[in-house]
């Protein structure tokens, strides 16, 4: 060993991040999922899949496909036991029973790290299934086709994986970066309308942030993706997933070690919301009032203007996304999320706030009264349009 040697050397490792678009991924379009599978030296490549009961249940010809592809393909591919179904939402994170099941499914199928988990789901069964891959042998490889807008337009494309402990949402986790993610427009066919618009509060979101054109196009195109107009829906969906993409791949900082969340804009109270509404409040329904919150503090202390304002209000309103809930108005328990926010990252409190459309800046402290205000004329607008509706349908 050279005795002159530095004691701080920095490296780093070259990731591939691999995004693929389409529209029938088990019929027309299968080579985007058979290319994915490399072949495992000389032979073919063990393959497990994972599937949320819900698209299960709502696609029923889904398992029926699978197996199909799976038999159309022997040889080339190596299947692995029974398709695995495993239930949707919270329940999958928050269940440790179902960690150890994923586990043991992986350890008697003899999974190694050139086999591949592909896991079709919601984002929480994206996020328990990829922990447990990410865990077992340190690393299998996992290809994520997300049947939800916000894990196919945000969560999905990200390196994060995780389940729920000590009652606290994402607390074992890690970060793995999949072999692949397939954003397949058929998978949304099921999703329940609520589901539906939610992954665009997130479109908003980075729209926002990153490109005052796309911000303008999205919310052109708001009505039509609330009436499930695809044409308009998957677009916006793919440029919500390149720009979360980019933040990762161009951002610099993908394993979150820095103290600032750029993306997180708005989060920090809708992560709060979401635990104290128990929940009733989707990952969604909660960033859209966290943005337009953000969005009017912005304006009465950064300067963003107000018809900028008002065109983010308009434009989740539009997508059938309801900002206002009775818990957003217990500011006290609020604000007690800006210390969680800033404790889940360390360092100090950084939040991401706006001067422009396109153009976000960061902050260390809030003015508990100004966010007050912003609550009560988010809320104020809620109202509005809620009575505005009545008043439609009456009329
Ligand atoms: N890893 C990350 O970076 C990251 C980022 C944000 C959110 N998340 C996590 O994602 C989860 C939320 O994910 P989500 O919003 O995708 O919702 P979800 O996974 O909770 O799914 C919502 C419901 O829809 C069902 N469902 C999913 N796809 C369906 C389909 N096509 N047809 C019919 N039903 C379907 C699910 O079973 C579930 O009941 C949370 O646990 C959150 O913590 C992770
Ligand atoms: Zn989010």
């Amino acid at each position: 060993m050279p005795t002159d040697a530095p004691a701080d050397i920095e490296f780093s490792i070259p990731f591939v991040h691999r995004l693929r678009f389409t529209r029938d991924i088990l019929g027309a379009d299968e080579s985007v999922l058979l290319d994915l599978l490399e072949p495992s030296g000389d032979l073919p490549p063990r393959v497990q899949f994972w599937v949320d009961e819900s698209i299960a249940q709502a696609q029923p010809d889904l398992r029926h496909r699978l197996r199909a592809f799976v038999m159309r393909h022997e040889g080339r591919i190596t299947p692995t036991g029974n398709i695995q179904v495993l239930p949707g939402g919270e329940i999958v994170k928050n269940d440790i029973h179902l960690l150890e099941r994923m586990l043991k499914v992986f350890h008697a199928a003899n999974l190694d790290r050139r086999s591949y988990i592909v896991v079709i789901g919601g984002g929480a069964v994206l996020d328990a299934v990829g922990f447990a891959a990410a865990i077992a042998h340190r690393g299998i490889r996992l290809i994520r086709l997300p049947t939800t807008t916000l894990a196919q337009a945000d969560s999905g494309v990200g390196v994060k994986n995780s389940v729920n402990l000590f009652h606290k949402k994402n607390w074992l986790g890690t970060f793995a970066v999949p072999w692949g993610i397939i954003n397949d427009s058929s998978l949304l066919s099921s999703l329940p309308d609520r589901d539906f618009v939610c992954g665009f509060s997130e479109a908003v979101k980075v729209t926002l942030l990153k490109d005052a054109a796309r911000f303008s196009e999205l919310c052109s195109l708001a009505t039509r993706i609330r009436e499930r107009d695809m044409t308009a829906a998957e677009p916006m969906i793919r440029i919500s997933a390149e720009f979360h993409r980019a933040h990762i791949t161009r951002g610099g900082d993908p394993f979150e070690m820095l103290e600032a969340r750029p993306l997180d804009y708005g989060h920090w109270s809708a992560h709060k919301l979401e635990v104290m509404s128990d929940f009733q409040l989707k990952h969604g329904e909660a960033v859209a009032i966290g943005v337009a919150v953000d969005t009017v503090y912005s304006s009465l202390m950064f300067g963003l203007p107000k018809s900028d304002v008002a065109r983010v209000l308009q434009c989740l309103d539009e997508l059938g996304l309801v900002l206002d809930h009775p818990v957003l108005h217990d500011t006290a328990t609020l604000f007690a999320g800006l210390e969680e926010f800033r404790q889940h990252l360390g360092g100090r409190l950084t939040l991401t706030m706006l001067e422009a459309v396109g153009r976000p800046f960061e902050v260390h402290s809030v003015d508990y009264a100004k966010m007050g205000e912003a609550i009560a004329q988010v809320a104020a607008f809620a109202k509005t349009q809620q009575s505005g509706r009545r008043k439609h349908r009456i009329g």
